[in-house]
């Protein structure tokens, strides 16, 4: 197992998200909502609400076909299953995080929307033109490799296909305090700056229809203020980062 299957591999997780369910007060034997689930399955920086802000500025339709690449426990993909109503395959480089994604399609009745499967961003498991939307959240800090992860995310794109993500960026000093949430120590961890994403992007084929740098801006607050994300406390999987305090 490498490091970074090592990073993102959890014993037991099936009993394990059973337990923290039922923990939050929700009962696993009754469908579940994509949106009450909200608080547990979006794995990435904002939570439930960044994903909400990508759905709306990419203006996803149902008729969309959409790729979610690096899944984790597929909470986005759900949400766009439920609401718009898009068909979404999602790969996943952690058999965990698959079998819990596979779990929690069954306990949201949306299994007929959602597909899972392990699978690499640097060599996706789909024909060339399969997707008018390739989604990416909290990934592309994993991958060193970014000329082939963009190729390979143009490669299943259809012509005028679009690529939304959400993605940490390199800061002006390099991070030298692990491990983070998303690597273990220095190997996993492939931050580049926004203007390194923008080059090498556009070297991709790529055209910013949108990018905005919030790195500047206070943290979001949780998702609990909504009244659907009941759930917010037991079953946050959120961690934040920020600058060491200056010592006193
Ligand atoms: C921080 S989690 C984000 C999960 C999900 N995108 C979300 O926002 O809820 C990062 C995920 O990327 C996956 N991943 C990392 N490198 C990958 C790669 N090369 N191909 C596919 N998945 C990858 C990890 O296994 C992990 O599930």
């Amino acid at each position: 197992m490498t490091g970074l299957e090592n990073h993102y591999s959890v014993n037991d997780i099936e009993t394990r998200i059973l337990t923290a369910l039922r923990a939050a007060g929700l009962n696993p034997e009754q469908r579940l909502s994509p949106v009450k689930l909200g608080a547990l399955d979006h794995f990435h920086t904002g939570g439930f609400r960044a994903s909400l802000v990508l759905k709306d500025l990419v203006q996803i339709r149902a008729e969309d076909h959409v790729l979610d690449i690096g899944a984790g426990l597929a909470g986005p993909a759900r949400m766009l299953a439920a609401s718009p109503g898009c068909l979404v395959d999602c790969i996943d480089l952690s058999p965990d995080y698959c079998v819990a994604a596979l779990l929690l399609n069954r306990l949201t009745g949306l299994g007929e929307h959602v597909s899972v499967q392990v699978g690499s961003a640097l060599d996706i498991p789909f024909a060339d033109n399969s997707f008018d939307v390739v989604w990416m959240q909290n990934v592309g800090m994993n991958i060193p490799d970014k000329p082939k992860l963009y190729q390979e995310i143009s490669r299943v794109l259809k012509a005028g296909g679009r690529f939304a993500f959400q993605e940490m960026l390199a800061g002006e000093t390099p991070a030298t305090y692990f491990p983070l949430p998303w690597a273990t120590d220095t190997a996993d961890n492939s931050l580049i700056s926004a203007s390194e994403m923008h080059a090498v992007l556009a070297r991709s084929g790529f055209s910013a229809l949108y990018f905005e740098d919030v790195s500047a801006a206070p943290l979001p607050a949780p998702a609990n203020g909504m009244d659907e994300c009941t759930a917010q406390v037991p079953l946050s999987l959120s961690a934040y980062v920020d600058k060491p305090r200056a010592e006193s």
